[in-house]
């Protein structure tokens, strides 16, 4: 099985969007595909149609309990379409596990043992949505996934919350475990673009950066060129629509024109991926 977090430590700029459609582009490549909301929020679960189990009586806490018999495979829904894939939810009370990753020893180990090895054989790709702030949730899928992807807007707060990310979560982590390969940012996603001049301004100075290698060519400024599109993922209000009807973009309109990037976002996603986990 192989991974992946979709982070940054700042809110609304399209971790759960990605996630959702990212996972559905996985699966739509052939991939067994399963989709964990770490995210107390419930945003994703609520965006595949899962809203009534996010108040169920049993989610992640009750699997990380030694003293519990839930297995992650009890928590497991499956979001039905021509790309199905599954999904372990979130929960109106999963910030308790927040606290408890937090209290305890080892909680990042843990809960790679207890949530995520289990489902090893079951799944070609788990993909982790995760909260806007850095914390122990967070921490505990880029640990269990070792890679992650880091959508944000192409304008100075998320440009500044990129670094800070990198800074405070991924290299703190990588100095924290030392012994372990160094978490990897397999792609930034440029999100919700417009196109207009300060877009292109921050796209610039991020090519210009040390963030560079981590851009693929749909996310660059000559996708200007060569696409009547322009780079990244549009604004397009089918994003919305989708989330409202508890659907990915795919089920929503199965011609939307942003289901091609995101195919290629999976594409470079197989492709960069270097842990098994
Ligand atoms: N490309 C897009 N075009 C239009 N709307 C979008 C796009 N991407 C995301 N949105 C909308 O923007 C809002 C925020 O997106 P989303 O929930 O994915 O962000 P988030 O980073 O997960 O937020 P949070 O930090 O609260 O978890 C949602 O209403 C979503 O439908
Ligand atoms: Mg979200």
């Amino acid at each position: 099985m192989q991974g992946v977090t979709v982070t940054l430590q700042k809110g609304g700029v399209g971790k759960t969007t990605v996630a959702i459609n990212l996972a559905e582009r996985l699966a739509a490549a052939g991939n067994d595909v399963l989709l964990i909301d770490v995210d107390p929020q419930g945003s994703a679960t609520d965006g595949v149609g899962f809203d009534d189990v996010y108040v169920a009586d049993k989610y992640l806490k009750h699997v990380l309990d030694e003293q519990d018999s839930t297995s992650p495979e009890d928590l497991i829904r499956t979001v039905s379409g021509p790309n199905s894939f599954d999904l372990i939810p979130s929960n109106k009370k999963l910030q308790r596990v927040s606290h408890e990753l937090y209290e305890a020893e080892n909680g990042e180990a843990e809960f790679y043992r207890r949530i995520v090895a289990p489902l090893r054989a079951t799944y070609d790709w788990v993909v982790f949505d995760s909260p806007p702030t850095i914390g122990p949730l967070s921490n505990a899928a880029v640990v269990a996934t070792r890679q992650v992807v880091v959508p944000l807007q192409l304008s100075k707060p998320s440009a500044d919350a990129l670094l800070r990310t990198v800074t405070n979560q991924l290299f703190a982590l990588n100095r924290r475990l030392s012994g372990y390969d160094p978490i990897e940012v397999l792609s930034i996603v440029p999100n919700r673009v417009k196109g207009d001049n300060e877009e292109k301004h921050v796209l610039n100075a991020l090519e210009n950066s040390q963030f560079e290698s981590y851009l693929p060519p749909f996310t660059r400024a000559t996708a200007y060129e060569s696409s009547g599109l322009g780079p990244g993922i549009r604004e397009r209000v089918a994003f919305r629509r989708s989330y409202r009807e508890g659907v990915p973009l795919a089920a929503y309109d199965s011609s939307a024109d942003m289901l091609e990037r995101f195919a290629t976002l999976a594409d470079v996603v197989e492709k960069e991926s270097r842990a098994s986990i």
